[in-house]
């Protein structure tokens, strides 16, 4: 079989990035961040970051392919969820690569995007998958071609949630990473109200209630306290969910993955359960291109190309509305 390469385009949110695959490596990779001077994450400004560093990624990352000899079999650009501006602009950059060079056009859903990626790198077959960003907080596994949610968040996703409080503690966007490194001083914990619903969670109650606190305890104390809270009501659903469909795998994907107390304790409940734990390392966890083009490369091999007038982009995708057809 011909090798085949994919050119894969993210672009969401924060994170634009473009990177070349095949079934094996990658080939190249170029990405450049938005991150807002203050405040949180704007749709519009994001948009305009990536309109106007887009040509410039793309063209760095078809000049390193080339130097690798790549023939470019297909674009997959990330259809959705995400922010509406984003998204657009993304994909029509996709589209007129797939146009210019007459090569198919994929359209991915970024959260499976996060999944794929992680099976690949980390090499699991069947996992239960906590995938955990700022928009998003799910418990998902694959059953009779989709993946399936087993939980979600009711209200925002954890990161979101980490980052509304790190605003309001000072931090500059994104505050997960700094709400870590706050939370390894804390002398002790604070009880914070603790929501899960069947095998549904929920983040805004405990992100008012952390602001809160921070008028009779210490910023390190809140934040040790409400990374606790929150991770353990995450660890109980995915240990629920390995539970009850019976697999033997789990695996974190999405940017909140990189924080090294969330991997401590879903590895704890893992050797508990004799379960594996993957996690891969943090630039597969954070948004990227790898992701896109990995997924679009499984894509393209089951013939789930789109054409141009179906190829709107999609801000509120859900993973369960697509057909896994590669699996
Ligand atoms: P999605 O569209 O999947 O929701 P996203 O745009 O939120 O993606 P990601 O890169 O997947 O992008 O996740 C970013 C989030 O990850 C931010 O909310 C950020 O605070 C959080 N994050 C990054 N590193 C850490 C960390 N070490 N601890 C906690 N949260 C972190
Ligand atoms: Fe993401």
């Amino acid at each position: 079989m011909k090798n085949k390469f994919v050119l894969g385009i993210e672009g969401t949110a924060w994170n634009l990035s473009a990177a070349i695959i095949d079934r094996t490596d990658v080939i190249a990779e170029a990405e450049s961040h938005y991150t807002p001077k203050e405040g949180g994450l704007h749709p519009r400004m994001a948009a305009q970051h990536h309109a106007s560093e887009i040509g410039d990624l793309i063209r760095d990352v078809l000049a390193e392919g080339k130097e690798h000899g790549v023939d470019l079999s297909a674009v997959a650009f990330s259809q959705g969820p995400g922010f509406g501006p984003c998204l657009r602009t993304v994909a029509t950059a996709a589209r007129a690569l797939s146009l210019a060079l007459g090569i198919p056009l994929i359209g991915v859903n970024h959260c499976i995007a996060h999944i794929e990626v992680g099976r690949w790198i980390c090499n699991a077959k069947d996992p239960v998958i906590l995938y955990v960003s700022g928009g998003n907080s799910q418990v998902l596994s694959y059953r009779d071609g989709k993946y399936r949610i087993f939980g979600e968040t009711l209200d925002i996703g954890i990161g979101n949630a980490l980052d509304k409080f790190g605003r309001y503690a000072g931090f500059q966007h994104p505050g997960g990473p700094k709400i870590e490194e706050m939370a390894k001083n804390a002398k002790k914990y604070i009880p914070l109200p603790y929501v899960v619903k069947g095998m549904d969670f929920s983040f805004s109650g405990l992100t008012t209630a952390a602001k809160e606190a921070l008028a009779h305890a210490s910023l390190e104390d809140v934040c040790h306290s409400f990374q606790e809270t929150a991770f353990a009501m995450l660890v109980e659903v995915t240990e629920r969910a390995l539970a009850h469909i019976g697999k033997d795998e789990v695996l974190l994907a999405g940017g909140v993955g990189a924080n090294e107390r969330l991997k401590e304790m879903l590895d704890l409940m893992c050797k508990d359960r004799g379960a594996k734990f993957y996690a891969p390392e943090k630039k597969f966890m954070c948004d990227n291109g790898i992701m896109i083009a990995r997924t679009g490369l499984l894509m393209l091999e089951s013939d789930a190309t789109l054409s141009i007038k179906d190829s709107a982009v999609i801000p509120n995708y859900r993973p369960d509305d697509v057909d896994v057809t590669w699996i």
